[in-house]
């Protein structure tokens, strides 16, 4: 990936992180999804009282981009934090990870995880959920 896209989607989930809704975990989190036509959409974490509609800055990401009829990524970019500090990487939860494998191509679909624009890591989402269950499980296979 290039580095001046690495370092717009390491900004804009960075940025997102003030929006997040977290008065329960004091976990902020952000992140900017990269569509294949190059644009960014972005999302919170959004908790709840009731604790299990809460829902990840990830899901909040692809769920505005499906909703508006986009469905394919190339990237997401992932930043969050005890009380909104960065000092390790947020890695996606294992029902985000199945949110991407919905709508991603694994091998080719990139995870950024982030700390600054100076230090990131990139896994592809085969790396981070390896045999996950998708769309082509449920597919009729031909004899
Ligand atoms: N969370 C995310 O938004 N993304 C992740 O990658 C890990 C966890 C949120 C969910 C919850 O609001 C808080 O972080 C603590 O789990």
């Amino acid at each position: 990936m290039e580095e001046k896209v690495i370092e717009k989607m390491i900004e804009a989930a960075i940025g997102q992180m003030r929006f997040s809704y977290a008065p329960y975990s004091d976990f902020k989190v952000g992140a900017a999804l990269l569509t294949k036509d190059g644009t960014l959409y972005t999302g919170c974490n959004i908790e709840n009282a009731a604790y299990t509609p809460t829902n990840c800055a990830e899901r909040t990401a692809f769920f505005k981009a499906v909703s508006e009829g986009v469905r394919e990524f190339r990237a997401i970019c992932i930043a969050g934090g005890k009380g909104g500090v960065l000092t390790e990487y947020a890695a996606p939860c294992g029902v985000c990870r199945q949110v991407m494998m919905e709508f991603c191509d694994p091998d080719a679909f990139r995870i950024i995880l982030a700390v600054s624009k100076e230090q990131y890591e990139i896994f592809t989402l085969r790396e981070l959920l390896p045999k996950g269950f998708g769309p082509q499980n449920l597919e009729v296979k031909k004899e």
